[in-house]
């Protein structure tokens, strides 16, 4: 019963690509069986209901990158790899029962070892910039690299996205869950420690993906970890994002420079352009905003034990919405400003507000700032961050 849930599952998501006009090699619950029937005990993991599991290709290096594919029970997909621990597909309910995928990524490894602006993936070990790549902790100056002009950005020139992650299935409270580990060892990118993290994707009975991070260390250093996946709620390739409405649960926001280097103070959103502590179309405002909406917010809630509702987000032709919910004290808003139409991935190519991306986090460059909450771990301290993004139709 279990294997033939599975089996039909991916076979399912085979005739999705196929029909996309995919090559179906890559797509094999066949590969997967085989791989099972071959395993002796000491082999890999049998895998829980609700998940499959394929290579999705090797990297320049050689290394194994697998493709998951997770199913809850109401036939959410999502599917993950190992490849920066990267969301590549989201398939979630529409209208009429007919489901589709809501996030920006390719159909396989090649397109994401060509180089993209983070789609779907975990970054840190601190995501957004560190201003100029430096920092002072406990005494000590640490020269971070720098990969977005003179600052660091999302972990620097080989960051968590562009790492092979080790993978586990577990099983969660509410569905099929996957745990992906990444050591990154005392020095890299510049950073002191050897920081060990996990995340756990859990599709949820109520059509949520729950992300839970966390993250040990055995030298103080500095952690934000977050998932940078880019929605369209319409379907990647769609069209732009901006007939979106928003609303986000923050009266301040994180004012930056003309590099996105916060100047230090929070401002309020009241009267301007960020204002979306009402439902507000995104592109309604966004030509008054220079560059488009590339900013951090300040969740009103402030940081919480567990993650509570913060952000609500419809889109009217689908009538998909999604609600953002989670532990940290911010989000980044950033609407796509960056995409020039010379990506093309899983549903055309993707032009500039083609996605929008919800990164919940601490502050940017927190480590220069003492003002903001820190982002310092210590050892024996976890790090946990937990974000839930739930999706419904109208
Ligand atoms: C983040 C940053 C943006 C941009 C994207 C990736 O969201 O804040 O400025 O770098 O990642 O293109």
């Amino acid at each position: 019963m279990r294997l033939s849930k599975a089996t039909g599952a991916a076979f399912s998501i085979c005739l999705v690509m196929a029909a996309g006009g995919v090559l179906m090699s890559g797509c094999s619950s066949g590969g997967e069986r085989k791989e099972q029937a071959a395993a002796k005990p000491a082999g890999p993991q049998p895998l829980p209901e609700g998940m499959t599991r394929s290579e999705f290709g090797r990297t320049q290096e050689g290394e194994r990158v697998e493709l998951y594919v997770l199913e809850n029970r109401n036939g959410m997909i999502a599917k993950i790899t190992t490849y920066g621990a990267i969301i590549t597909e989201l398939h979630v309910p529409g209208r009429g029962g007919s489901k589709g995928n809501v996030v920006l990524g390719f159909e396989n490894l090649d397109g994401y070892l060509k180089g993209h602006p983070y789609f779907g993936a975990i970054v840190g070990r601190v995501g957004n910039r560190i201003a100029k790549g430096r920092f002072t902790l406990d005494g000590a100056v640490y020269k971070l690299a720098t990969n977005n002009g003179p600052n660091h950005l999302h972990g620097g020139v080989k960051g968590f996205d562009k790492r092979v992650w080790s993978a586990e299935p577990v099983t969660g409270a509410g569905g099929p869950a996957l745990k992906l580990t990444c050591v990154s060892p005392d020095g890299e990118e510049g950073y002191p420690g050897t920081l060990t993290s996990t995340v756990v994707y859990t599709l949820t009975g109520d059509n949520g993906i729950l992300i839970e991070l966390t993250a040990v260390t055995d030298k103080a250093t500095p952690v934000n970890l977050t998932n940078h996946t880019y929605f369209n709620l319409a379907g990647p390739g769609s069209g732009d994002i901006l007939g979106h409405e928003l609303k986000i649960d923050a009266d301040r926001y994180v004012p930056v420079d003309a590099a996105l280097i916060p100047t230090g103070a929070l401002a309020g959103v009241r009267g301007t352009p960020m204002d979306f502590t009402s439902p507000m179309t995104i592109g309604a405002r966004i030509a008054k905003v220079e560059g488009g909406y590339d900013h951090c917010y300040v969740f009103t809630k402030g940081t919480t034990p567990e993650p509570a509702p913060v952000i609500r987000v419809r889109e009217p032709g689908s009538g998909r919405a999604m609600e953002v919910l989670t532990t940290e004290p911010g989000v980044q808003l950033y609407t796509g400003n960056f995409l020039d139409g010379t990506i093309a991935g899983i549903g055309g190519v993707y032009k500039k507000h083609f996605g929008f991306c919800l990164e919940t986090q601490h502050f940017p460059d927190a480590v220069n700032q003492p003002s903001f909450p820190s982002v310092v771990l210590r050892p024996g301290q976890t790090y946990r961050h937990v974000t839930v993004y739930r999706f419904s139709v109208e």
